[in-house]
């Protein structure tokens, strides 16, 4: 088990990466859970499933106690990420449910009774007040979920982005923090090619964050940008011109022939 990380602290805000359990490499896909605590409450996002629980939640007892979860923030309705959740919602029972307007509906069929402590995220994202601090859901919808948004804690200045900046890594290799952004575009590529919407949908999110002042991306899968390589991961999205959609038409082609 890799220790938990403590990504940013600013004026009582925590904003923490909740380790790995290297024997979840071998079982499906890495996924990285956040913890952002503001004094003594705080927000889980993407907590993920069963594989995952045993060591999210003895990790998450480091920070917080349990009862002070005051919300559950998903990025959209992957396995990866609602499959655990009456799991959470029994150990967290304070906890209310963000998810997108268009996912709620869908919760029931992982045993969640959606008539109550579920807020809804509208299309244009929302406002959340977590003891004091005025967190940001930011719309990113089609990257690559309809209904899709990420997470920005203006204190901290991180930006939880789901499963934008996601990479996935060849057996034995994974790190947490990135330090040759060159070397780890390779680790992309693939990921955003096949599973982000369209160009389209790249475009409509840079207009999104223009303006908030974001010193850490923190994705759900793979490693966390700082510094620098924020800049860079930004600029690496605006130049990739064709994802999803755009190049399906030609990879269907190349199978057939
Ligand atoms: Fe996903
Ligand atoms: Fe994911």
């Amino acid at each position: 088990m890799i220790e938990p990380l403590v990504l940013a602290e600013e004026k009582g805000n925590k904003f923490v990466w909740l380790s790995i359990d290297e024997a979840e490499m071998d079982k499906g896909i890495l996924t990285n859970q956040y913890l952002l605590t503001v004094k003594d409450k705080g927000i889980l996002m993407d907590p993920g499933g069963p594989l995952v629980f045993e060591r999210v939640y003895d990790t998450m007892q480091k920070f917080i106690k349990p009862e002070d979860i005051e919300y559950i923030f998903l990025s959209h309705e992957d396995p990866d990420i609602v499959s655990g959740l009456s799991l959470w919602l029994s150990y967290c029972p304070n906890a209310k449910i963000l998810i997108s307007d268009l996912w709620d509906r869908f919760l029931p069929h992982v045993g969640v009774d959606i008539k109550i402590n579920v807020i809804r995220i509208p299309i244009q994202g929302m406002e959340i007040n977590l003891n004091g601090d005025e967190l940001k859901i930011i719309p990113a919808h089609f990257l690559h979920s309809v209904g899709n948004f990420h997470l920005y804690d203006p204190i901290t200045k991180v930006y939880f982005s789901g499963d934008l900046g996601a990479a996935v890594f060849p057996a034995g290799k994974w790190y947490i923090i990135v330090d040759d952004f060159e070397e780890h575009k390779k680790y992309m590529e693939g990921f955003h090619k096949k599973y982000m919407a369209n160009r389209k949908a790249i475009e409509l999110w840079l207009n999104q964050i223009q303006g908030l002042d974001i010193k850490i991306i923190a994705p759900q899968h793979g490693s966390v940008f700082e510094g620098e390589n924020v800049k860079k991961f930004i600029d690496w999205l605006k130049s990739l011109d064709k994802v999803g959609l755009d190049l399906l038409e030609e990879e269907l082609n190349s199978r057939s022939a």
